[in-house]
């Protein structure tokens, strides 16, 4: 037996509790935690092996250039706003962007939402006061809730189970919308939302749909072309594999090995991504794809450690690197991760997090990004990459369907004073609609 034979038969899908592990969530009555995981550990999974691996596939091919992953989401997703029109406006959005990669980059699109798990969140402080009132902070829909209220902040292992569901209702949901061909390529009005046509690159977006329309259509005409890929596109989940417990209870065995079945493509947020650490232990022993969000406090030791522990095989598809750099550091550290990460000899999907790095708050302590930091750090990585030979493979942003006033900036000039309209995210502030829309186009552009 080899050692790394021997590592891997120490791993289980409750090793991590070996190990320090950060971010951790705090059960009052260990009889109530032990029954709410004996509950989840029997419920059917979410999603399949199958999936799983293909979408592992199409990751490697965009490892190697021949593809670009979009993913997005909301920061935290909540229980309540679990209903459909939150839902669809997820995906439309997240479709018509895919569109407009689609038809600039020349290139097939991997659609991932940060939805159907996207529960649980790593804070920076344990505790919050309040006019000298301390409780925990709050921790995602998936720990506890929101409100300042002892009752309320205190950890609740029945969370778990609401979350399954949770995650089972949206997927279903998003499920029936692709299969019954809302997800048509050639039908791309159906991805129309109510303010669209009011919105500032509105024609700019119609003009590329009326383009790809006809040349699906001459196509067809000229080929007989079956139009069964078209009418359906992949779609898949993700969300920050951080309540471990969680993770745990939905990872499960086949014939090829333990898969994490909550989500296809788990990743490790930046405040757990201690080598020794909980999570990484978690995520080295299941097959999933999986990606590292990696901050300026990396170090190249740490990152080739990571990649060595994680990818130990350099299995195609299974490790992405989400840089999130931040606007003002972008330019001076992204060339040196490159350089490490070449050296390693490993191949790595390498994406971008303009978001995680461009977080700051205005004078009325809102939290907010700029458009133009997002859009420098995103100018920037691709041009860096460009430069030393490796491929950005795809973005990782924040962003809603819904007409929310979150990030300062884009075509329609939010400004600080306009925040309070529409601010609805309990944690961090994403692009709405238009904004979304216009990042996408704009990606086109300095790609080209
Ligand atoms: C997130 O993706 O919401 C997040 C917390 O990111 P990071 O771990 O990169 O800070
Ligand atoms: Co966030």
């Amino acid at each position: 037996m080899t050692i790394l034979q021997t590592r891997l038969n120490k791993w289980s899908p409750q090793s991590w509790q070996q190990k320090d592990t950060a971010q951790q969530v705090k059960y009052a009555d260990e009889a109530a935690v032990t029954a709410a995981l004996t509950e989840l550990t029997a419920l059917p999974p979410l999603v399949t092996e199958l999936e799983i691996e293909a979408l592992k596939k199409q990751l490697a091919e965009a490892a190697l250039g021949q593809r670009f992953l979009l993913q997005g989401g909301d920061c935290a997703e909540n229980f309540t706003d679990c209903h459909a029109n939150a839902i669809v406006n997820k995906l439309k959005i997240l479709l018509q962007m895919s569109l407009i990669l689609l038809h600039g980059l020349h290139k097939p699109i991997i659609r991932v939402g940060r939805m159907a798990g996207q529960y649980a969140k790593p804070r920076s402080s344990e505790y919050e006061t309040q006019n000298n009132i301390t409780l925990p902070v709050y921790r995602g829909d998936l720990i506890n809730k929101p409100a300042f209220i002892a009752a309320d902040r205190a950890h609740d292992p029945q969370l778990m189970l609401r979350g399954y569901y949770y995650s089972a209702l949206t997927l279903n949901h998003i499920r029936a919308l692709v299969d019954g061909g809302f997800a048509n390529l050639l039908h791309p009005e159906y991805w129309e939302l109510d303010f669209v046509k009011h919105a500032p690159m509105s024609a700019e977006y119609q003009a590329m749909v009326d383009s790809i329309t006809n040349s699906l259509d001459f196509l067809k005409t000229i080929s007989g072309l079956q139009t069964a890929n078209l009418d359906r596109v992949d779609f898949y989940s993700s969300h920050e594999a951080l309540h471990l417990l969680y993770e745990q209870a939905l990872t499960r065995q086949t014939n090829n090995g333990w898969y994490n079945l909550s989500t296809h493509f788990p990743w490790i947020g930046m405040r757990t991504a201690q080598l020794e650490g909980g999570h990484v232990e978690y995520m080295r022993g299941i097959n999933n794809p999986i990606a590292v969000k990696i901050s300026p406090q990396i170090t190249k030791e740490t990152l080739v450690n990571l990649i060595n522990t994680l990818n130990p095989h350099d299995e195609p598809g299974r490790l992405t690197l989400i840089h999130r750099l931040g606007a003002n550091k972008v330019t001076a550290l992204l060339p040196e991760i490159i350089e490490t990460v070449k050296k390693t000899g490993k191949t790595v999907l390498w994406i971008c997090d303009p978001m995680h790095g461009n977080t700051s708050t205005t004078s009325e302590g809102i939290k907010t990004r700029s458009f133009d930091d997002i859009l420098f750090e995103l100018r920037e990585s691709f041009a860096i990459h460009q430069r030393l030979n490796t491929y950005l493979g795809g973005v990782h942003f924040e962003l809603t369907g819904e007409n929310v006033t979150e990030c300062i900036g884009g075509a329609r000039g939010i400004t600080e004073h306009d925040l309070k309209h529409a601010y609805k995210s309990l944690v961090d502030p994403r692009l709405n609609y238009e904004q979304a829309l216009e990042m996408a186009m704009l990606i086109v552009k300095m790609q080209r």
